[in-house]
């Protein structure tokens, strides 16, 4: 008799679903097309250099560079941690190393914190759109999503309200250039989010993956530094994700999670019993990187991602028809686009790819209940500003295009 894979596998397992669109999205990676479909940082603004020097003054000091090969606690790095915490600081959030639980990248976290917090039917609030990654990790407990409509300057207060007032007690949230829409929360909004938490007794998971990456001077305190505990090291509402990802390699794959001590000790029972530690050695890179570049490759970051966003900004503004409307951004790696009722952007990719030799991501599947048919995430992150001119040159001449044929 042949195995039946489908009476086996959990049912938790089998709720995660491959990507329809991936399949497309692969002939993205070849040469003549224009891909505003990754959402990955540029690897040529990776410093190879300092990385080469990094890692070779680790493996030159006998004591460190064994240490750093070795098995090590499971909470992360103390140095570690401890940067975090005063890396922190400076946005206005006074925590302590023990809120710290180092993880295998930002999206670790959000792994963990789903198996902690939710369970079949349990209620999760979420932005619409939000961050698919964040929805494919929650997705393997079955919870029951809420979608929270969004504008220029946040989640719609009233809707958030509601759904607590239904039962939700948890939420997940970007404030800071968000993925997929760029948008950032204005402080009223920061405020109102948090007063609207704690009214229920509800946890905000706060995702700070972009958070450095701002381009016009501005950065807001994050909920995390807002959410003030008055030094209880157990106290809190807000639960924060972060990640060395975008400022300096997401292979490294070090993030972390910041939260109240008990949910910290928690997270460090999972973390021992799924994989002993994040990479120690990859731990101490990290470290010895943030250390020696930190601010001043992070300025070199912005002003070469502040330029891409300006070049697609000025093309979309040149370029694209009436009736097509889209984010500006202040920081991150994404804007979004949102295309006359009438198009649908999965059908629209298909032409793109063959005609005018673009990519994008259709904007459906940022989105828990599905909607949003007529939107499209186009990153600028990784193509030269020359090509991200005449890419979005062809995109708008398509749209244009097919817009006129319906
Ligand atoms: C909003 C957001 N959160 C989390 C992650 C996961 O990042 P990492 O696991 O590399 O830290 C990403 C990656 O793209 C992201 O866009």
């Amino acid at each position: 008799m042949d195995v039946q894979w489908n009476d086996l596998i959990v049912r938790d397992a089998r709720a995660l679903t491959a990507s329809e669109i991936r399949d497309l999205l692969k002939v993205a990676e070849r040469p003549e097309i224009t891909s505003f479909a990754g959402g990955v940082p540029d690897p040529a603004l990776f410093p190879l250099g300092d990385f080469n020097s990094v890692y070779r003054d680790l493996m030159d000091d006998d004591t460190a560079g064994r240490r750093s090969l070795q098995y090590s606690i499971s909470e992360g790095l103390p140095a570690l941690r401890q940067w975090i915490v005063d890396d922190l600081a400076t946005n206005g959030a006074v925590r302590d190393i023990s809120n710290i639980l180092i993880t295998c990248g930002a999206q670790q976290g959000l792994d963990m914190l789903g198996r902690l917090l939710l369970e079949a039917g349990r209620q999760i609030v979420v932005e619409k759109p939000t961050y698919l990654g964040a929805m494919q990790a929650f997705s393997m407990r079955r919870p029951e999503y809420v979608g929270v409509d969004m504008d220029d300057d946040g989640p719609i207060i009233a809707q958030l309200e509601a759904a607590f007032a239904n039962g939700a007690r948890i939420a997940y949230l970007a404030p800071d250039f968000q993925n997929p829409t760029g948008r950032s929360y204005s402080l009223e909004r920061r405020l109102a989010v948090l007063d609207v938490a704690r009214k229920y007794g509800a946890v905000i998971l706060e995702d700070a993956a972009y958070c450095k990456l701002s381009y016009d001077g501005t950065s807001l305190p994050s909920l995390l530094a807002l959410d003030d505990t008055g030094g209880d090291l157990a106290a809190g509402t807000v639960i924060q994700l972060g990640t060395f990802s975008k400022t300096l390699a997401p292979a490294l794959r070090i993030g972390w999670v910041t939260a109240p001590r008990p949910v910290i000790e928690r997270l460090v029972l999972m973390k021992q019993a799924g994989d002993l530690h994040v990479s120690t050695v990859n731990q101490e890179v990290a470290l010895r990187a943030a250390g020696r570049l930190f601010p001043g490759h992070i300025d070199g970051l912005r002003d070469a991602y502040r330029h891409k966003r300006d070049t697609m900004l000025a093309a979309l503004d040149d370029f694209m028809p009436d009736g097509v409307t889209y984010t500006r951004p202040q920081g991150g790696m994404f804007i979004w686009l949102t295309l006359p009722e009438n198009i649908d952007s999965r059908r629209l990719l298909e032409l793109a790819l063959e005609e005018a030799k673009v990519a994008f991501v259709p904007g459906q599947a940022f989105f828990c209940d599905h909607s949003g048919t007529n939107t499209a995430r186009l990153s600028f992150a990784t193509e030269k500003p020359d090509r991200i001119r005449s890419g979005i040159e062809r995109l708008a001449a398509l749209i244009k295009r097919v817009h006129n044929q319906y």
